[in-house]
């Protein structure tokens, strides 16, 4: 086969056939291709072939796919009982146990078998291709080919060039996946690849905002859904996923990336995973769930991480004659918080210094409540910052210094919650919650694109199709403005003196100069 002419690609080989490989094999028999599907263990092919069988017989039914259709999937559909029966394949994928040894040896085998002109694919999702195609004879042949769970929804894999891939080779399975109607991105070999390196902001960042009682699981979520944008928060994904799943993969890319501290892990979840909460499939991870299925709001939530978090305070507190200060420091934020009151008729102060009674509202980007206070000369006492930054639209974070009354917590909580909004409120942090984990992902989304392991666009891609991000790292990053993210970082690197929080230096620059952080 010339590897670079797609068209060429008729037979595909799938050796494995968990939940990665029969995924493979019904998108590649459903897009055209004829299938060769493989896995040592018979019991385990007959029961895929008959899985695939059966959903396909349900996309009939539901009226997502044409008994034509279906019937000719099936006859493009083969379960093989040898790897020999691999040998007129043009492309042979594995998806089996992710082991390096025993991957490597698969392929030695298989090179005793295909044509020198087939492609061999590798779909692990944490080990090195270089590693993976270093024991073969042909190494140039071997491409990372990295689909997601479940393969036929999630609509993207990665292509993954390792040290001696032919640029011929991943141009093919870039094309190849396009024909399987997924998108394709093309990634350096380095650990994570693109979108399991773009991944590592969200739940560890959650974990250090969690570990220092900043606000509990339950709010954290609710503010990366309410405020960013997100479709689930971080607590909820690492349940989701599984902990032990989640702890494995974090601390696999920690340790490949020599203890980077941006990937660093908190304690907090190898102690639930000792605990046995591992999520949803064990019914209990940081929410209860009865319905271990169910995708609806969790029924409660574990006790040991509602303590120490900052509960909103009562909310029955007479706002109407409180006159209400806000800090002009960051204008465009003042004048949304000022847009947002303004129908409440309450006394809005601006401009000048607050007078003596007045609630004070700060509009930190970054900065903490408390060191906004003292930057600003203002009395804690009185001080509630507002997260403005992703605008006043839904749910608005309220941040206290530690200093901060309860009446005042109170009545801010009140003043937004009469505008309309959702309230939460959260403990002294740099950046509050919204603003600290988008900015993390901001600037792990910039490093990935210093590091040459995927460009921009592709970086923004798989964010948004194969995480579910609402935009890609570099997108958002300029939404809200580089030079912004950059003071987010700065401040969480001047509060915690942390390696982990250093900015990337493709963001520094690019906000430096004024520039997109797409901008190559
Ligand atoms: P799995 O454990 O569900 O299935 C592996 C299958 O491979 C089993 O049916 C097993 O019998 C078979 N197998 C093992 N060794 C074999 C051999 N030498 N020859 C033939 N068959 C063999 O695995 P899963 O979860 O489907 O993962 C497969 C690969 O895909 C791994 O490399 C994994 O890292 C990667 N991956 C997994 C994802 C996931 O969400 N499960 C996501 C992306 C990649």
């Amino acid at each position: 086969m010339s590897a670079g002419n797609v068209s060429s690609v008729k037979i595909v080989g799938v050796i494995g056939v968990g939940t990665m490989g029969r995924g493979i094999a019904q998108l590649a028999a459903q897009a055209g291709l004829h299938v060769r599907l493989f896995d040592k263990d018979a019991a385990a092919l007959k029961n895929a072939m008959d899985s695939i069988m059966s959903t396909w017989g349900k996309d009939v039914v539901k009226g997502r796919m044409d008994t034509t259709a279906m019937q000719r999937a099936q006859t493009r559909l083969i379960a093989v009982d040898r790897l020999a029966a691999l040998a007129d394949c043009d492309v042979v994928v594995e998806a089996i146990v992710e082991d390096l040894q025993i991957k490597q040896q698969l392929f030695v085998d298989l090179e005793d078998i295909v044509s020198e002109r087939t492609l061999l694919a590798t779909n692990t999702s944490s080990l090195s291709v270089t590693a993976v195609q270093s024991a073969c004879r042909l190494p140039g042949r071997v491409v990372g080919w990295h689909f997601f769970n479940p393969v036929p929804r999630m609509k993207l894999a990665e292509v993954v060039q390792g040290a001696l891939t032919d640029a011929v080779a991943v141009d093919t399975l870039m094309a190849l996946t396009l024909t399987l109607g997924h998108k394709s991105v093309r990634a350096k070999d380095m650990p994570g690849f693109v979108v399991n390196h773009a991944g590592r902001a969200f739940i560890p960042e959650g974990l250090r905002i969690l570990s220092e009682e900043i606000a509990d699981a339950q709010t954290i979520d609710r503010i990366m859904k309410g405020v960013a944008g997100f479709r689930m928060g971080p607590f909820e994904l690492a349940d989701l996923i599984g902990l032990d799943v989640a702890q494995t993969v974090m601390e696999s890319l920690y340790h490949q990336y020599y203890e980077e501290a941006r990937f660093r892990l908190h304690p907090i979840l190898g102690q639930r995973v000792a605990a046995g909460l591992l999520g949803r499939k064990s019914g209990k991870g940081f929410y209860i769930y009865e319905d271990k299925a169910s995708l609806p709001p969790p029924s409660g939530i574990i006790a040991s991480e509602t303590s120490g978090a900052a509960a909103c305070p009562a909310r029955d507190v007479e706002i109407a004659a409180m006159p209400v200060w806000i800090s002009p420091e960051h204008a465009d934020l003042a004048r949304s918080v000022v847009e947002r009151l303004a129908g409440l008729s309450v006394p809005l102060e601006q401009g000048g210094r607050p007078s003596s009674d007045a609630l004070i509202l700060t509009t930190p980007i970054g900065a903490d409540a408390t060191s906004t206070c003292l930057a600003l000369d203002l009395d804690p006492a009185r001080s509630v910052a507002v997260n403005a930054l992703f605008g006043l639209d839904n749910h608005v974070e309220l941040m206290r210094t530690p200093a901060t009354r309860p009446d005042a917590m109170a009545a801010a909580r009140a003043l937004f919650e009469r505008s309309g909004l959702e309230v939460s409120c959260i403990n002294d942090s740099p950046g509050f919650v919204s603003q600290r984990i988008v900015a993390q992902i901001v600037s792990i989304g910039c490093d990935i694109a210093q590091q040459g392991i995927g460009t921009p666009d592709d970086i923004n891609l798989a964010a948004r199709i194969a995480l579910g991000y609402p935009a890609g790292p570099l997108d958002m990053g300029d939404r809200l403005g580089a030079e912004r993210i950059l003071a987010i970082c700065d401040a969480l690197y001047e509060t915690y003196r942390d390696p982990r929080y250093r900015a990337s230096v493709w963001l520094r620059r690019r906000a430096g100069l004024g520039l997109s952080l797409n901008h190559e």
